[in-house]
């Protein structure tokens, strides 16, 4: 069966401590546990990385395949890194972009995503748990992916 991996980029680390009037007080760790838990009363593979590294996430997005699913969430790279858009075009990876906050009811630069063209869809503005719902989704999208599979 794919896999499922959730990505968080630039300064994610810092949830629970960073602008919580804004990105909540939830830390990125308990936000990994739990999707790691839906994945397993799933039976799905789920796992949870987190870099402050462009090149590194281009990696980690480089090892998903089109059977695979991508729960992405590039920080501030996704108004302006094309490097993190063409990755995940390139993989063919079937993605969802989330972002805690609302992208497009802040600063008039948060509210273009270059990585959004390369995804199924994007989630903003639910907090946690936009990931969640996120992964709600891709548990169900990991099955027919599979089906498939032949
Ligand atoms: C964010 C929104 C981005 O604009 C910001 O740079 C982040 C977090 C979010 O989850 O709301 O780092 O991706």
């Amino acid at each position: 069966m794919g896999k499922i991996a959730v990505l968080h980029g630039i300064n994610l680390q810092l949830l629970g401590r960073r602008e919580p009037e804004i990105y909540g007080r939830v830390t990125l760790e308990s936000i990994n546990s739990r999707l790691c838990r839906m994945g397993q009363e799933a039976g799905a593979e789920v796992y949870c990385r987190q870099t402050n590294h462009e090149g590194e996430m281009v990696d980690w997005i480089a090892e998903l395949g089109p059977r695979d699913f991508l729960i992405l969430n590039p920080g501030a790279w996704t108004h302006t890194h094309y490097s993190i858009r063409d990755a995940v075009k390139g993989v063919g990876t079937p993605a969802l972009e989330v972002h805690l906050s609302n992208i497009g009811a802040r600063e008039s630069f948060r509210a273009h995503s270059v990585v959004a063209p390369a995804c199924l869809g994007q989630i903003c503005g639910l907090g946690a748990d936009g990931y969640y719902l996120a992964m709600t989704y891709a548990l169900s999208r990991i099955d027919s992916l599979e089906a498939s599979d032949g």
